[in-house]
């Protein structure tokens, strides 16, 4: 649906996009996933039209717009700060955009508390200015104003940012939700890693400009392509070539082995590896425990499931189960590039 081919973007000197290729396929979310300054707002304003590439195309449906107008582009767009008019009301942020369409006035009515009543808006936060709402409250409005138009496609740079955690999570769900229902095709910047893996169909993780993997949240996270991509994407231990060792991996790669597939004094199974470890530091989460052990030279992070009965204190001796197929292995020379 859609698609960049060799997409490169220049700023002087600087070249912030080097050859990214994304097909983003009809209805799918597919997020941007990536540190600060590694082309995700760049990526997403060359697609909706504020930035020129120097080279490469953008096109929707097979349609080539690379140089098509903002406005002509019938995208749905959402930025971190919204951009809601503050002293307007609610009412007419959400009419803009049909307003700007010469939609008759009953019309415009009707789409507008439409939209407002699929993103919890009521007739009162309606006829109130935008600066009398809260983050959360803005930020719907800003979605149901980006949503009224019936764009095919949305693109959504950090909406939820502002936001403190327990709202961003509740967003985030009604979010996914009103995507599903609408069926629109989503585009989504976030550098937020669980954010990604809980909302996306697929992700691109960016570094420095350029994509190192695309796939679903269980690929990137469980079969990361790349020594930055594992990294990235959720916690992990780099295991010391003595553990490497001890797992069959090559010392002389970069191993690396996710903390909740590590476990503590449970039954090993066939093809499982046991070495002795002292527990160091425990943090109780309360759905989940993670524990600091220390392991011959180096110190790991485990994290295993709050069963209530077995939790482990510092000092302690414990048998810690690994199994060398959980072990993601890159070259050296790989991270040198
Ligand atoms: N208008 C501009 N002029 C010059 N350089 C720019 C411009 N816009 C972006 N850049 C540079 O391009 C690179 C990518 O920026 P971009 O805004 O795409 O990053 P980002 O991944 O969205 O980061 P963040 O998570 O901080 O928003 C950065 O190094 C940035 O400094
Ligand atoms: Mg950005």
């Amino acid at each position: 649906m859609i698609e960049l081919k060799n997409i490169v973007v220049k700023f002087d000197n600087f070249t912030a996009l080097h050859n990214i290729n994304v097909h983003v396929k009809e209805g799918e979310f597919f997020t941007f996933l990536g540190p600060s300054g590694c082309g995700k707002t760049t990526t997403l304003r060359t697609i909706t039209g504020f930035i020129d590439p120097a080279e490469g195309t953008v096109s929707v449906k097979g349609r080539d717009i690379t140089h098509v107008a903002i406005e002509d582009r019938n995208i749905g767009i959402v930025f971190q700060s919204y951009a809601l008019f503050p002293t307007m009301t609610v009412y007419d942020n959400i009419a803009f955009g049909l307003k700007v369409k010469k939609l008759k006035k009953a019309e415009i009515d009707r789409k507008v508390r439409e939209i407002a009543k699929k993103v919890d808006l009521s007739d009162e936060q309606l006829a109130k200015a935008v600066s009398q709402l809260s983050g959360g409250q803005q930020q719907r409005v800003a979605i149901a104003r980006a949503l009224v138009t019936g764009p095919a496609i949305i693109c959504m740079d950090e909406p939820l940012s502002n936001l403190d955690a327990k709202l961003r999570v509740q967003l985030r769900n009604e979010l996914k939700r009103m995507q599903k229902e609408f069926g629109i095709t989503t585009i989504y910047v976030t550098h937020d890693q669980e954010e990604a893996l809980t909302l996306s169909d697929r992700i691109a993780v960016f570094n420095k400009g350029y994509i190192e993997q695309i796939g679903t949240p269980n690929e990137v996270y469980n079969h990361s392509k790349t020594e930055f991509v594992c990294n990235f994407i959720g916690d992990i231990n780099r295991l010391s070539p003595e553990v490497s060792r001890a797992l069959g991996a090559d010392p002389a790669m970069h191993n690396y082995i996710r903390l909740e597939r590590i476990h503590v004094n449970v039954e090993p199974k066939q093809s499982d590896v046991v070495l002795p470890g002292t527990v160091e530091s425990m943090e109780y989460y309360g759905l989940y425990i993670k524990y600091t052990i220390h392991l011959g030279s180096q110190t790991i992070k485990v994290i295993e499931k709050n069963d209530g009965v077995n939790i482990y204190e510092p000092g302690q001796q414990v048998k810690v189960v690994l199994n060398p197929r959980d072990v993601m292995a890159y070259s050296a020379e790989e991270v040198a590039k």
